[in-house]
């Protein structure tokens, strides 16, 4: 099918897509004619990305590039520089454009929430938005490459980078990959607006033990097949044309230097023809790693696994010519990994239109300030990601005349509502939580403000976060008098709503935690506002499930809202008030305390399940701690109440039939609501054990009050295999459970039979 869309979209725009075919002639012999003329030196810098900044001035980067040493430029969204930079590239002997690369993870100028936010829309649509929008501005801005989407799989909340992925589960996560991938690079590379994707970090990045960032990570193939290298190969199937590498080791071996996992798997088994690029630094860490005796030593091993490129690292420059006359690396590995950036050049057309959306004169601030189309559409994204974890007595939605105390270090910071990876966002341009909840208010004076506590009181915490930039402040006043002001507000209010959370620069690359509550600082704040005895809704922003239980007691209301980007206030005075009824669901599981991680839902049983009869003490479980989470995985509530029942079309499936699950749904409330129908399925018995249940589908369907409406699923045996005991791809024949229901925890259950003819 995919094929007589590429061949009809071939008619059209023979010439553009012409240039993508793996096999066009013509691109092929301009590549060979290329390759021939170039010398090694300018070979070896088409194998260099490069961020200015540091001791690498913008001058010295010039006299680099026009020296043929450099063949992407990234971190850099000044359109003149990269004008600049792009003419001198224009002055090398061969004339070969430079990639101009950034990190769009969520958004680019107009931020959207962070990743692990917009998973929780589970919403197609909502996600094909942000791609797309992140991949207009950027690509107004010049920009044609990305290091995105990251899809790791992370079922460790200790780890920082958990906010940058899409969640726990791999069905979820590729299909939030495979809609980035179509959305940025789109079908055709030449196309103006297209984003050259990324797809990272291959691989098991999310997987590192202790959640402990750049620990390895050591797993069976079985698993990482089976779930943690589904998310990349369906990005890959998807198109992205190029591969970022992880830090990490992969049982035993970095994955820069895993000529399995580069190679074996990525080239051979699934036909990789893409661009495959080390991350930060990472040719020189396989010394550390142990793997290489030197730098030199670290070039070699990079490159005989299936590095083509390497990131802010000198050492390619400095020893690949020498590797190559000593015969050690020959000119035709260098060649192919050349080859790779050369075609992907050639297919965005830079050879043609190296200024491509190029223009020095725009002001971008104007540009992106103005653009009402995208805020709305981020604002639309945000809050769709919200997720309504407690409401009791209905405390939610707030009446508009309602006296409010906004209260909480979160509540009114610019800085933090773009969460991490946002470094093209505008903070000043960014709607606090605070902003938003006082234009939706009938007057002004309804709404008061106190800041209440630092978010920590611990000053190394505070060292850690500005170690860079001052991002985070520290309020000097005494902690009493700040939580004495906070408590005033709150008992002239009706209702108190308190921000807290994690900073943004909290969750993030480098930003590993062992405790996953709040700090004591933000504790105290609830306590005391706990005891004025206000309704008090908790609204958390955050990069990482945090553990809530004592805060969940707490509140009458709770709402977690990641950081939800540039129209977050906006997103959150939308729910809060009941413009929007929320319908986020938690693409992670939270759990009840840290002694549980890794906890997801998509386990294997045990042979002593947890509540077996007549086992007495001897079941899984642990004597100090439920086995339960405090919120499970596709959880969230809404304002209205859904009921759902389901049919199977069949309780058979031959070899090449299908059965198709039609799910009955009904609004029972008394407010407009989007419900989102997660389907799962069991393989009762297998020659391997299988997850107690996996998703395999998921729908959204809006309806009005008493409102019925109908979704469906198709499950096809393709959507039945695995990899069974000898390492093959197959379905086996026997009993399958499938669940419906509005979370990971339904019971929900109906029976078929997948039979062997
Ligand atoms: C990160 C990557 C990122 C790169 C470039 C590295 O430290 O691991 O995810 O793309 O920096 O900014």
């Amino acid at each position: 099918m995919k094929k007589l869309v590429l061949f009809f979209m071939a008619m059209v725009f023979s010439g553009a897509l012409l240039a993508e075919s793996p096999n066009d002639p013509e691109k092929k012999a301009f590549i060979d004619d290329l390759l021939a003329k170039m010398s090694l030196k300018e070979k070896v810098g088409q194998l260099r990305l490069i961020s200015v900044g540091g001791d690498l001035t913008l001058d010295k980067a010039l006299e680099q590039i026009e020296a043929g040493e450099i063949g992407g430029i990234f971190n850099t969204v000044v359109e003149p520089d990269l004008t600049n930079m792009q003419d001198r590239a224009l002055k090398t002997p061969n004339k070969i454009p430079l990639l101009f690369g950034f990190d769009i993870i969520h958004g680019h100028r107009t931020v959207f929430p962070i990743n692990l936010g917009i998973a929780a829309t589970w919403d197609r649509n909502a996600i094909g938005k942000a791609a797309e929008v992140s991949a207009d501005e950027a690509t107004s801005d010049g920009l044609n490459i990305t290091w995105a989407p990251m899809v790791d799989i992370t079922r460790d909340p200790r780890w920082g980078r958990v906010s940058e992925g899409f969640g726990e589960d791999p069905y979820l996560t590729s299909e939030a990959g495979r809609i980035f991938v179509e959305k940025m690079q789109k079908q055709i590379l030449s196309d103006k607006k297209s984003l050259v994707t990324t797809v990272k970090h291959f691989a098991l990045y999310g997987a590192v033990e202790a959640g402990r960032e750049y620990n390895s990570a050591d797993m069976s193939e079985r698993k990482m097949f089976q779930e943690y290298l589904v998310p990349y190969k369906a990005a890959i199937d998807a198109g992205s044309k190029a591969v970022m590498v992880s830090l990490i080791s992969v049982n035993g071996i970095p994955a820069t230097g895993n000529h399995w996992l580069l190679t074996e798997v990525l080239r051979n088994q699934w036909h990789f023809d893409g661009v495959v690029i080390s991350d930060h630094g990472a040719i020189r860490e396989l010394i550390n790693h142990g793997v290489a005796s030197d730098a030199k030593d670290a070039v070699r091993v990079a490159i005989k696994a299936g590095i083509d490129v390497s990131m802010n690292d000198e050492y390619f420059l400095k020893f690949i010519p020498e590797l190559v006359n000593e015969g050690v690396l020959t000119e035709s590995e260098i060649n192919n990994a050349c080859r790779h950036v050369l075609e992907l050049k050639y297919d965005m057309g830079l050879f043609k239109d190296p200024y491509r959306n190029l223009d020095p004169k725009l002001d971008i601030d104007t540009m992106f300030a103005d653009n009402r189309l995208h805020r709305e559409e981020a604002r639309d994204v945000a809050r769709r990601s919200i997720v309504l974890l407690k409401n009791k007595n209905k405390v939610l939605p707030l009446a508009k005349n309602k006296k409010v105390a906004v209260i909480g270090p979160l509540a009114d910071s610019k800085r933090d509502i773009l969460g991490s990876w946002s470094g093209a966002g505008r903070s000043k341009l960014a709607v606090t939580p605070l902003e938003g909840i006082q234009k939706v208010a009938q007057k002004a004076d309804l709404i008061s403000y106190a800041f209440g506590a630092n978010l920590s009181e611990d000053q190394q915490l505070y060292k850690f976060l500005n170690l860079y930039e001052m991002t985070t402040k520290f309020d000097e006043r005494p902690a009493d008098k700040m939580i004495a002001e906070a408590v005033a507000k709150a008992k002239k209010a009706d209702v108190v709503v308190a921000f807290v959370g994690e900073a943004e620069g909290m969750a993030h690359e480098s930003s590993s935690r062992t405790d996953l509550s709040l700090q004591a600082s933000q504790k105290r704040l609830i306590k005391a506002l706990k005891a004025t005895r206000k309704p008090l809704v908790i609204v958390l922003m955050n990069g990482r499930p945090l553990t809530l239980t004592e805060e969940y007691q707490q509140a009458d209301a709770m709402l977690e809202t990641w950081f939800l980007g540039t129209e977050g206030g906006n997103a959150i005075a939308d729910v809060l008030y009941g413009d929007y009824n929320p319908s986020g669901k938690l693409p992670m599981t939270f759990p009840d305390n840290v002694g549980q991680i890794p906890i997801y839902y998509s386990h294997l049983n045990t042979g002593r399940p947890h509540g077996t009869e007549n086992m007495g003490k001897y079941t899984t479980s642990y004597f100090d701690s439920p086995n339960e989470p405090l919120f499970p995985f596709g959880f969230g509530l809404s304002y209205t109440n859904f009921t759902t029942n389901y049919s199977l079309s069949s309780n058979k499936m031959t070899k090449d039939g299908e059965i198709v699950v039609t799910v009955n749904v009904e609004n029972i409330g008394d407010r407009t609501g989007v419900h989102t129908v997660q389907l799962y399925l069991q393989d009762v018995t297998a020659s391997v054990s299988r997850p107690v249940k996996e998703l395999i589908g998921f729908e959204n369907i809006s309806l009005k009050p008493l409102e019925k409406g109908e979704v469906k699923f198709v499950i096809k045996p393709e959507m039945l295999k695995f990899w069974n005991d000898k390492m093959q791809y197959v379905a086996e024949p026997g009993q399958f459970n499938v669940f419906v229901g509005s979370d990971s925890t339904t019971e929900d259950k109906q029976t078929f039979t997948l039979l062997d003819k």
